[in-house]
């Protein structure tokens, strides 16, 4: 069956703008928050209308789509990417940081169909930071084209990093230690406390790479799709093909930037993996 792309990408945008007008207003608001696979792992009740505001949404329009959401994905169901046109969705990526009111959390959205990403969308509500991508038509910040940096040496690059939800010792040694080497190779390491928006800062030519072990497909599939569509590239942290599933990723401005962090990093496997 076919499928009409710039009436999903309308309704998505729609849906999007709504959605950050209720995570924008609530930022500086006190949150209760329930906890998930760690302590430190958190859900709001703002995420969760969110993952509803935007499923009901799509639902009405194209009942045949399949999800797969943060919040629905935690409560225990199996992921299982298909080629039916699916939509992978975080409603805010950094809790944490939306429970602190620190502003740097986004809504993530992406849509696969064949298995083949065609749209994503990442939106931080809170400083307006709109990225935007069509399958073949480049990435956008704030409706302006935007390019991965054109840097090719790692000892020049700025590599973003996350601490991640696991704190458990051997989790946290890996992190220590790739901090440990990367920071001495490169001009500077970052982190803004989400993956998706991590992973955009290479999309914008703000950062040359980034990292991931133990987010998941949700964090992933819009931010990833926005590197590539920036002309940049997503591998499996080894430098093997990427695996939406593995909760495993790297991108990079460029393949030759990749591999030099590849040599570099110490690896982590989380598990379980997203579809087991
Ligand atoms: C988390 C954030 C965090 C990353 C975790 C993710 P959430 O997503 O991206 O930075 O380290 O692995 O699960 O729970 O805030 O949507």
């Amino acid at each position: 069956s076919s499928i009409d792309l710039n009436a999903c990408y309308d309704l998505v945008m729609q849906l999007v703008s709504q959605s950050g007008e209720i995570v924008a207003a609530r930022n500086s608001q006190r949150k209760t928050v329930q906890i998930k696979s760690h302590p430190t792992d958190f859900v709001t009740e703002t995420d969760q209308q969110i993952e509803k505001l935007l499923i009901d949404g799509i639902r009405k329009k194209f009942p045949d789509h399949k999800f797969i959401g943060e919040e629905e994905s935690s409560e225990g169901k199996k992921v299982q990417l298909t080629e039916a046109p699916t939509w992978i969705i975080d409603p805010i990526d950094g809790t944490m940081n939306f429970v602190h009111s620190f502003p740097h959390s986004a809504i993530s959205i992406a849509l696969l169909v064949n298995k083949v990403t065609e749209i994503g969308i990442v939106y931080n509500p809170v400083l307006e930071q709109k990225f935007t991508a069509r399958r073949g038509q480049g990435a956008f910040y704030n409706g302006k084209r935007i390019h991965v940096s054109d840097e090719t040496d790692i000892t020049k690059a700025l590599i973003m990093i996350e601490f991640g939800t696991n704190r458990e010792s051997d989790k946290v040694k890996v992190v220590m230690e790739n901090l440990n080497l990367l920071v001495r190779k490169c001009h500077g390491m970052r982190c803004l406390g989400g993956a998706v928006l991590n992973i955009c800062m290479v999309a914008l030519g703000g950062a040359e790479c980034a990292f991931d072990f133990g987010a998941h497909a949700w964090d992933y599939a819009a931010s990833e799709f926005i590197v590539r569509e920036a002309g940049g590239v997503t591998l499996d942290p080894s430098g093997g093909n990427f695996d939406i599933m593995s909760r495993r990723l790297l991108v990079a401005n460029n393949m030759e930037m990749a591999n030099q962090l590849v040599a570099e990093i110490v690896q982590y496997y989380p598990s379980p993996r997203d579809d087991e």
